[in-house]
Parts: structure tokens; C-alpha cells; sequence
């Protein structure tokens, strides 16, 4: 199986930076995310993407996926805003929050964005009176435990009320143009896209006899990252993917919104030991970085980040790692086996894009931790190049 390479930096790199910048220092590789985006454009060739930028909305990672070529699902009136603050036309944008504020329709109505997705009735009056003759897509529910985060827990109408919905939207004059759907949030199998892919053909037939001609379907999000505990092979699942749309959906546009998948890879961690205790018998490391900071994707993402000390030792102790605020929630992970840390050690965390910065938070007064691009400051301190094949 041949994996994809990603940014890891190397010891040497983690070491420069931190003497050149403070700790905690985020380090983002703009090529990696022209990668990502190339990744997928290669194993989903027919589909159009639109970068769900609330996995990570820095403002290079937008420029970088704008000047590639890609389109944005946006949530919010802000997310409209910033998008057209750098000039990116509404009609690369998909407001894909089925629940919408007056605030975004707003927005949407500003900066011409003319597509948008619902999954109730409240919703098609509200697209209807802000947003006149909107392309819509309904989104359906699809039921898949095996999601990392399971979004349809929240959002999705029960598929036997998708063609009433979408003759609803048309009977309001909007573009009843297609559906929706997201299996999840770092899918590792195939099946979750193939059973969504089967509901959706029953439902393109249903609507055909209904007498509503639907031409879009929007596969959304899901696309994994390489991850401590599981193995899989993406190349794989694409390829099954993309045979099941070319033998059902030959004539349909197909849309998707990676977000995780894009970024994740994308970004590193370098943060510093800044204290050490003995509590009760166990090891207690606090880092200069924590849960209200990037590690904030422990809680909002239940993501289970990798540490590398770089340190070398025949014994590894359990420790517990907490982050810098005063607050006792702020501990991101218990019993994880480390070599002994000293103050003033550094660790790296690899694959720390998505959903991470993204919900950092300023509380106790730590700022957001910077983010330095990796390709302009290789240049500047001429650090060697920084690739890992494996989590
Ligand atoms: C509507 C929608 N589209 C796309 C995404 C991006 O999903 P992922 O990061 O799993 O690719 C999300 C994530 O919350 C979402 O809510």
C-alpha cells in the first residue's frame, strides 16, 4: 500500500524554530494543503470541492484553495464575509449549514451566494423570503456509528420526507436542484459513502417520479487523515467511491466539502514543557499550550493528538499532560506513556490542522498561538525539508 507522504518537521527543524520564535509556535506547510487538494481532485476526478473552512480558516489556507481553483462551504455570515473581504466570488460558495441566521442570509443575499442546503420545511420559507429562486439541496440523514464525529445526530431530514422537502422548496420558488449528505467526520471505510451513494439513487428516482429532475449531489465531508489507531488506505476508498458515481450518477454534478482532510495534515505543534509535578504518585507535565488553545480539538473533536519528545530512553513512564491556563478542566490527556520530560523540552505535534487552532480560544489571556508558514521560514533559516509517511 502506498501512503500518502505528509509535513512532519524534523528534530533539527523543531529545535531552530523554537530558538528563532516562541513557544507554542504552529507551523503550516502551504504545500501540503496543494497536496491534500491534489490528492483528492487526482482519486475523485468528476467532483467539484468546496474547502469547509471551518476546519481551519487561515487566511493563507483560503488564499492557497482559492488560487488553486477551489470553491468554499461556508457557515456563517462571517465565514460569507471573509471570503468576500479576499474577493472571492458568491459563486464559489455553498452556505451547507442547514440551519441559517438572518445574519447569513444576509450575507448570502450581499455577496451572492446563491447556493445553499436545508433539511426542514422552516428552512424553505426562510431560503424562500431572503434568498428568491436559491439552488437548494436537501440534506438527508444517514445513520453511521462508526464516524469519528457523527454529524447526523444533528442535522439531516429522515429520508422518506427528502421529495416531499425538495417539492416544498420548488413549490417556493426555489432551485430544488439536488441532495445532500455527511457521513461523518473521519471516515475510514468505504461502506458509510456507499450506503449514503445507494440512498441517494433511491432518492434521484423517487424525485424523477415525483417529476422533479434533480442534477446535483453533494457527497460532503468525511475524508480521513492518518490517525494513532486505525489503518487505512484512502486511495482505496476513493477508488470505490468514485466507480459507484460514474456507475450511478454518470450525468449528476457531484460536490464535496472536505474540511479535516485538506488542513490536518497541514499543520504541526512545537510546544514546551513548562512545569513538572508529582501528584499522588503520578507525573503531571504542563505545556505552554492546551485546551483552550489548539488542543481545544480534544474536546470540540475528540481527537487524540500524537506527541513526539525526540528524546531517547530505554524507560517510559505514564504521565498526565496538561495545558497552561489555571482552570482544571484544562487537561488534555492522562496516562499517556512518555519518556521522562524536563522544563524546557519541546514536543512536536504532528497532523494538528483540523479543528484546532480553528476553536482556540484566548481565555486566561494567552493569545491564539502564532502560525508561521513553513515554506517561507525554511527558506529564511534554510531547514531541510520535512515529510513523514506515517502518523
Ligand atoms: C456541512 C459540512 N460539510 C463539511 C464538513 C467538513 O467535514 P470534514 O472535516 O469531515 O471533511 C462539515 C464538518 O463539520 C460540515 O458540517
Amino acid at each position: 500500500m502506498k501512503r500518502q507522504p505528509f509535513f512532519q518537521l524534523t528534530q533539527s527543524a523543531v529545535e531552530q524554530l523554537a530558538a528563532n520564535f516562541d513557544t507554542p509556535l504552529l507551523v503550516l506547510s502551504l504545500d501540503q494543503i496543494e497536496r491534500n487538494y491534489r490528492f483528492l481532485k487526482t482519486n475523485l476526478p468528476r467532483v467539484k470541492f468546496y474547502y469547509a473552512m471551518k476546519a481551519n480558516p487561515d487566511m493563507r489556507i483560503l488564499e492557497k484553495m482559492a488560487e488553486m481553483g477551489a470553491s468554499f462551504d461556508v457557515a456563517s455570515d462571517g465565514e460569507i464575509k471573509t471570503l468576500a473581504g479576499l474577493g472571492i466570488d458568491g459563486e464559489r460558495m455553498i452556505y451547507a449549514n442547514p440551519i441559517k441566521t438572518t445574519a447569513g442570509l444576509k450575507a448570502c443575499a450581499y455577496a451572492g451566494v446563491n447556493k445553499m442546503t436545508f433539511d426542514n420545511i422552516a428552512e424553505v420559507e426562510k431560503m424562500a423570503k431572503a434568498c428568491p429562486g436559491a439552488t437548494v439541496l436537501l440534506r438527508f440523514r444517514i445513520d453511521n456509528s462508526s464516524a469519528h464525529v457523527d454529524l447526523n445526530k444533528k442535522f439531516g431530514a429522515a429520508r422518506q420526507d427528502a421529495v416531499g422537502l425538495l417539492k416544498a422548496a420548488k413549490d417556493a420558488g426555489l432551485d430544488a436542484a439536488g441532495i445532500c449528505f455527511h457521513v461523518g467526520s473521519q471516515v475510514m471505510f468505504a461502506d458509510p459513502y456507499l450506503q449514503a451513494l445507494d440512498i441517494s439513487r433511491e432518492i434521484f428516482e423517487e424525485a424523477k417520479a415525483a417529476g422533479l429532475n434533480l442534477r446535483i449531489l453533494d457527497i460532503g465531508g468525511g475524508f480521513p487523515i492518518p490517525e494513532l489507531k486505525v489503518n487505512f488506505n484512502l486511495q482505496e476508498i476513493l477508488g470505490q467511491v468514485n466507480a459507484r458515481l460514474e456507475e450511478d450518477f454518470a450525468n449528476v454534478e457531484i460536490w464535496a466539502e472536505p474540511g479535516r482532510f485538506i488542513c490536518g495534515t497541514a499543520m504541526n505543534l512545537i510546544t514546551s514543557v513548562i512545569g513538572v509535578n508529582e501528584r499522588n504518585g503520578q507525573t503531571w507535565y504542563f505545556l505552554d499550550d492546551g485546551l483552550y488553545g489548539t488542543f481545544s480539538g480534544v474536546i470540540f473533536d475528540q481527537w487524540d493528538y500524537k506527541l513526539i519528545s525526540f528524546k531517547e530512553g530505554d524507560e517510559e513512564i505514564e504521565a498526565t499532560f496538561a495545558g497552561p491556563s489555571c482552570d482544571s478542566l484544562d487537561i488534555m490527556f492522562r496516562g499517556r506513556m512518555t519518556v521522562p520530560l524536563e522544563v524546557g523540552d519541546l514536543l512536536l505535534v504532528p497532523a494538528c490542522g483540523a479543528y484546532s487552532s480553528a476553536s482556540a480560544t484566548v481565555f486566561n489571556g494567552f493569545r491564539k498561538t502564532q502560525i508561521v508558514v513553513w515554506e517561507d521560514v525554511k527558506a529564511e533559516f534554510g531547514l531541510k525539508d520535512a515529510l513523514a509517511t506515517a502518523v
